[in-house]
């Protein structure tokens, strides 16, 4: 159990994220910041008392905190406007930034285009880390993914097994359990690596794949199983297009905890973890989802795979479109 675990944007995911680390006892006290509502001047001066009190932060802390008694937790849980109830947090959960939304016409963002936004959000969180919690382990969820986490290490300069990004956990969880479902089996049985960067060219391995142990091909043939890759690459904007309001939370959330508990509880865990490549993969200063030993320290270790050659290009492909959007936002971050 951690002394504190901050996290950062009191929205969707924020607030299972809150739940779930009361739940499971994973700190004694939970800091959840989220900006204040910005009063609109041209509205009457009731109205804007009215949305100066607002806070979504300290509203979702004191929700959860008055439902303790009955699900028998004695966390402590702090919200605020602006980031110090980050304070004296030993690992923070990033997930500041705006989701991608359905479009009225039904189409939707990609993560990469929440960039110019997102990335000016992330200059604050970077500040708010810096200032209330400059040595927590960082796991950041906030779109696009990898180019966030490259943002908060331009301006942070943690230590690369401190800084990570969650997204490979949930990329293989969709994959988990398509495979399972089509399968016929339990998702338990289902253990396979998704990697490369969190966009529409992420690389589910299917030579990672195994059921039971067993090699998925031996339950699924080809042409299922390329569909389920598909269905991957895509399935956060499948969840995007069915809610309408924003993007998955329950499952990110989950997602980035099984990373937070690896660490905690010093599992040593293998996970696909969006970690900072120093050559391994050929990749050198880029943050790419890559399979990781997760432990006290974080990231204890890269494990690079054997890769097939058709493997090893769609990591490349990936690999460059990351490189694109660190290089969009590193000519953004000029300008800020
Ligand atoms: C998704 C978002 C959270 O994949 O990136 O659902």
């Amino acid at each position: 159990m951690l002394k504190k675990i901050g996290v950062i944007g009191g929205g969707y995911i924020g607030g299972v994220l809150a739940q779930e680390i009361a739940q499971r006892r994973l700190a004694r006290e939970i800091g959840l910041s989220d900006p204040a509502p910005v009063p609109n001047p041209s509205d009457p001066e009731d109205r804007q008392a009215v949305v100066k009190k607002q806070s979504v932060s300290i509203g979702k802390s004191l929700d959860i905190a008055e439902g303790l008694p009955v699900v028998s937790r004695d966390t402590k849980v702090v919200g605020s406007k602006d980031y110090s109830a980050l304070a004296g947090a030993e690992m923070v959960i990033n997930t500041a930034g705006v989701p991608r939304k359905a479009r009225p016409d039904g189409t939707f963002p990609s993560r990469e285009e929440l960039l110019a936004t997102n990335l000016k959000v992330t200059l604050d969180v970077a500040k708010g880390i810096k200032q209330h919690c400059p040595d927590a382990m960082i796991i950041s969820i906030a779109n696009p993914l990898d180019a966030i986490v490259f943002t908060l290490d331009k301006r942070l300069a943690p230590p690369k097994n401190r800084l990570m990004g969650m997204a490979g956990v949930l990329d293989s969880a969709r994959y988990r359990y398509f495979v399972a479902e089509a399968a016929s089996v339990s998702v338990e049985n289902v253990n396979a690596i998704v990697l490369g960067g969190h966009g529409d060219d992420m690389v589910p391995v299917r030579s990672s794949c195994l059921i039971a142990g067993i090699p998925v091909a031996k339950f699924l043939d080809a042409d299922t199983l390329k569909k389920i890759e598909e269905r991957t690459r895509k399935a956060g904007g499948e969840v995007v297009g069915l809610l309408g309001f924003g993007s998955a939370f329950v499952s990110p959330a989950w997602a980035a905890l099984e990373m937070a508990e690896a660490i905690i509880f010093d599992k040593r865990k293998i996970l696909p973890v969006c970690a900072k490549l120093d050559g391994e993969y050929g990749v050198k200063g880029l943050f790419v989802g890559v399979p990781c030993i997760l432990g006290k320290n974080g990231i204890e270790k890269v494990i690079e795979l054997d890769l097939t050659d058709e493997e090893k290009a769609a990591f490349a492909k990936s690999t460059a479109g990351v490189r694109k959007t660190c290089e969009e936002a590193e000519g953004m971050l000029k300008t800020l």
